[in-house]
């Protein structure tokens, strides 16, 4: 097991009815002016912005609003609210919503105190000094970013989609009320799902030994999900099996289970062109690349993906373990399936003819070596896109 620092200050307030709190957490948190800030009217719809309102007023809370946020979240509402936040003297931003919200409540909050372009964080690198407060009430379990110091944010001229992260980005406080979600669609819910379940998966796939307990940590986790799914997508109104999804997906990317192990992440970084590219929800591009991922890592590290089959999805053990591991990927890929997710880029949307300009961009953007698993050339990176278009 490598050495490791774990550090997960966030407040998690989880339950139902607990957006009511949302005000008094405010205040313990001594926010003087919030920004709130969500997606695309969900939350009005439901109700649940009234409901946060009042809470804020009910405690003297001052704040202003901001919406308009869209799915893979653009830098130009980032400008906007930075403009904001400077202008009215925010402290803290409370993040009403889904990943997208939040990423972008973060990006806001590193880039306003920030003298030069927010974009640095996100494409130089640049270390985050100091940042705004941020707060979530979470709407969507999926990205788990009201667990993690991490924001991802779309560049809308050229559509380049990066990544950033620091301790400082981490929220203060995250509010999950699993009640909240029974208004997803069925095809967010299945995203959702996808998304956490790569979370796990990006950490699970390791060379690092020694590292059993985030191991069957993980492999619990996957189970847990894999259980629970069917039960949501039939029954949306089912509280347990909606909380256990919700809190899963925090668990899957606060980084508990990547402890101790080099992580991979060349599957999200796949993803992200895809949802920079054709604008797809981010779970459903994870539903295709992870199996294309795992089909063509069978030939690089049989055992460890065997190990994921016989553990996670009960294929049985084999001297044969490639043929063990396909089993697996098989049994991944009927899941997704089953629960209404594309499994290969015709189901997507995607196109065999950008596989070119797909690879292009990921090595241009990301670098000649993407992940740690395998650290994937630019052939490799082919290869598996062309797997997902078969
Ligand atoms: O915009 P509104 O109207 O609110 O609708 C949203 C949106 O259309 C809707 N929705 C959310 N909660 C709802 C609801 N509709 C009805 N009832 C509710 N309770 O769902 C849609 C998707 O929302 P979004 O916030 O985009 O979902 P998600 O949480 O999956 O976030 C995706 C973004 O997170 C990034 C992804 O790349 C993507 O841009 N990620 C962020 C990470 C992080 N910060 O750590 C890690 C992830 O790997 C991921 O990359
Ligand atoms: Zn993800």
């Amino acid at each position: 097991m490598d050495n490791f620092v774990f550090y997960s200050p966030t407040e998690f307030v989880f339950g139902k009815e607990t957006e009511s709190m949302a005000g008094k957490l405010l205040k313990k948190y001594s926010a003087e002016k919030v920004l709130l800030l969500y997606g695309g009217g969900s939350v009005i719809k439901s109700g649940l912005m009234s409901r946060v309102e009042e809470s804020l007023k009910n405690e003297g809370v001052s704040y202003i609003t901001l919406g308009g946020v869209q799915p893979n979240p653009l830098d130009t509402k980032v400008y906007e609210g930075i403009e904001l936040c400077r202008k009215d003297k925010v402290d803290f931003i409370l993040a009403v919503g889904g990943g997208s919200v939040i990423d972008t409540a973060k990006a806001i909050a590193a880039g306003a105190p920030y003298d030069g372009d927010f974009w640095d964080f996100y494409n130089k690198g640049m270390a985050i000094n100091s940042a705004l407060k941020v707060a979530t009430v979470l709407t969507i379990p999926a990205a788990g970013s009201e667990g993690s110091g991490n924001s991802v944010i779309t560049k809308e001229e050229g559509s380049i989609k990066l990544g950033t992260g620091s301790p400082l980005l981490r929220p203060v406080f995250s509010v999950m009320n699993p009640v909240l979600t029974y208004t997803l669609p069925p095809y967010q819910t299945a995203c959702g799902i996808a998304d956490m379940m790569a979370h796990v998966m990006e950490r699970y796939f390791t060379n690092t030994e020694g590292v059993e307990i985030s191991s069957r940590l993980s492999e619990a986790v996957l189970q847990t999900i894999i259980k629970e799914a069917p039960v949501v997508m039939n029954e949306p109104e089912n509280y347990d099996a909606r909380a256990n999804i919700m809190w899963a997906g925090t668990i899957a990317h606060n980084g508990t289970c990547g402890v101790g192990r080099e992580e991979d992440w060349a599957t999200h970084l796949l993803e992200h062109e895809l949802s920079a590219l054709y604008n797809v929800t981010h779970g459903a591009g994870l539903a295709v690349m992870f199996p294309a991922w795992m089909t063509y890592l069978a030939d690089f590290n049989p055992d460890m993906l065997a190990q994921y089959a016989v553990r996670v999805w009960g294929i049985p053990e084999s001297d044969d373990k490639k043929a063990v591991a396909l089993k697996g990927v098989e049994a991944l890929k009927n899941f997704f399936s089953s629960i209404g997710l594309p499994v290969s880029f015709k189901e997507l949307g995607a196109k065999e003819e950008d596989i070119d300009l797909l690879v292009k961009r990921l090595h241009d953007n990301k670098g000649e070596k993407v992940g740690f698993f395998k650290k994937l050339t630019r052939e490799d990176s082919r290869k598996i896109y062309q797997i997902a278009a078969r």
